[in-house]
């Protein structure tokens, strides 16, 4: 069984999640997804609409993921690859060549964006009304 593993906040779910999800499922037949957790967002200066658990709860219902568990540093890729036996590391491309040190322990793919949303886009367009 070829296990896939990618990250992200996905707060405010949009389809632009929903595309890599599933084009990362297609890369194998097992995906986990890390989603970032609150305290993690805190380190990283990033402030979510939603709480980490509700996040949790909606990318656990996509059809095309298979295990949810939480990001809560940086430094846990590499474990979390050792753990869980991932074959494959998936990201979108505004990570290209980020992590490429990862590459000594699984393949890693970066998938293109989907074009025109993202959740800060969502954020500001709902300021603006
Ligand atoms: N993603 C994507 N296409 C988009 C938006 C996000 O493929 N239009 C991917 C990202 O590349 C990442 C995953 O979805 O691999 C989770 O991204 P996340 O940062 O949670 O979503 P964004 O909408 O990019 O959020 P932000 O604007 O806060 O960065």
């Amino acid at each position: 069984m070829k296990k896939v593993i990618t990250y992200g906040t996905f707060d405010l779910f949009h389809v632009g999640h929903l595309n890599i999800l599933k084009r990362a499922k297609a890369l194998g037949d097992y995906l986990v997804v890390a989603v970032s957790s609150d305290q993690f967002n805190k380190i990283k200066g990033k402030k979510c609409a939603i709480p980490d658990y509700e996040r949790v709860a909606i990318v656990e219902a996509i059809k095309y993921v298979d295990e949810v568990i939480l990001e809560n540093s940086w430094e846990q890729k590499i474990e979390d690859i050792k753990t869980h036996h991932i074959d494959t590391f998936v990201m979108g491309n505004d990570w290209e060549g980020k992590f490429d040190n990862l590459k000594e322990y699984c393949d890693v793919v970066y998938l293109p964006r989907t074009d025109g949303i993202s959740t800060t886009q969502i954020k500001q367009e709902l300021k603006l009304k």
